[in-house]
């Protein structure tokens, strides 16, 4: 038992074939796993087992209808070696807002909250101390239970897998302003974390890779006219010394990281502007030299500057910037996720 939560222990660990020094992100899988069911019309109580595969019918409704959301998180190391999460109760809200929208029974907030809790008490060895490194936590849901009449599933999995990972990007990060492709529309689930809408995504992506870039900013379904967010992350842009992000809708994720700049970007004294950011006024910004910055942030993404952007088959170079936005509300967000300064707004759990 971790907190009440029963455990059946892996009979080998996987922790020393690790190379800690050399993550890459959300490829390796710790030895355990939290895992709760929905059946009968209720959660059972959250267990912790060994990490392995998961065994499902063919007539699985996930495989059909797609009923299928997660979440990221991570958990950080100190210099002590204390563990600490960065607002997992925000976590927890969005993926019941994810549930609600696909139709997916809500999950209680301590098979969340003392689940994680329990599972991380297990794999604290596995939280990589290493600068840049963390340990991403994903839990998901999703519909286990059968049939091919096209309506929500009886039976449901909820899991939380735990994968110790570096940077989600290497090396500059090119975008593609998108002009014919879509994430979201109004009235859909653009809002939820859901895999298929990372699925929508992976085609008009590997189109832009073949060209250079490595993610695509979505821009609004009607006139593809205005910067919504690019998929793993928010976007921000800095016109002169304004910083500005889209309004969160029904088509765009409410950042976890996205808000958290917000709030701090505000507490270092930047103008700071939520509003709709047409491609137009980027375009015209870099054209006149009053785009200093764009740069995504996400829980995998962290802060990630972005080199340049395409648009008609233009590329446009950001310039790179010594004192740039990025670089300070970046040390500022991880200075608070690894207990090195001060967490003033209380996100540190
Ligand atoms: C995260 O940042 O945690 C996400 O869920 C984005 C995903 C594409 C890795």
């Amino acid at each position: 038992m971790v907190n009440n939560i029963p455990v059946e222990k892996a009979k080998t660990s996987k922790i020393h074939n690790v190379d800690f020094d050399n993550l890459a992100f959300g490829t390796t899988y710790t030895d355990h796993m939290l895992v709760s069911d929905f059946n009968d019309g209720e959660w059972s109580a959250p267990k912790i087992i060994p990490y392995q595969p998961v065994t499902l019918e063919p007539s699985s409704k996930i495989f059909h209808y797609g009923q299928s959301i997660f979440e990221g998180l991570k958990a950080y190391k100190d210099e002590q070696g204390s563990v600490w999460l960065f607002r997992p109760m925000e976590n927890f809200k969005r993926l019941n807002k994810s549930a609600k929208r696909l139709a997916i029974p809500e999950l209680p907030e301590s098979h969340f909250i003392d689940g994680l809790t329990a599972l991380l008490r297990l794999e604290q060895d596995w939280v990589p101390q290493n600068p840049g490194s963390s340990l991403y936590v994903r839990p998901f849901m999703f519909a286990s239970g059968t049939g091919f009449h096209a309506s929500p599933a009886d039976k449901y999995k909820f899991i939380i897998a735990l994968a110790p990972s570096g940077a989600y990007f290497s090396g500059k990060v090119k975008v593609l302003i998108e002009e014919k492709y879509s994430r979201a529309a109004n009235g859909g689930v653009g809002y939820a974390k859901a895999g298929g809408n990372y699925a929508g995504q992976f085609y008009p992506t590997q189109l832009a890779a073949e060209k250079g870039y490595q993610q695509v900013i979505w821009t609004d379904d009607n006139n593809h006219e205005f910067i919504e967010e690019a998929g793993a992350m928010n976007v921000f842009v800095r016109i002169n010394d304004t910083l500005i992000t889209a309004p969160t809708n029904d088509r765009i994720l409410d950042g976890i990281t996205r808000k958290s700049i917000l709030d701090i970007a505000k507490d270092e004294g930047i103008d700071t502007e939520v509003r709709k950011v047409s491609v137009k006024e980027v375009v015209d910004a870099a054209k006149n030299g009053s785009l200093k910055e764009m740069f995504g942030a996400g829980t995998a993404a962290v802060v990630s500057p972005i080199a340049a952007f395409g648009y008609k088959d233009v590329d446009y170079e950001l310039p790179e910037l010594g004192d740039s936005y990025a670089s300070k509300l970046k040390k500022r967000i991880t200075d608070i996720q690894y207990n090195r300064a001060e967490d003033k707004f209380g996100w540190r759990y």
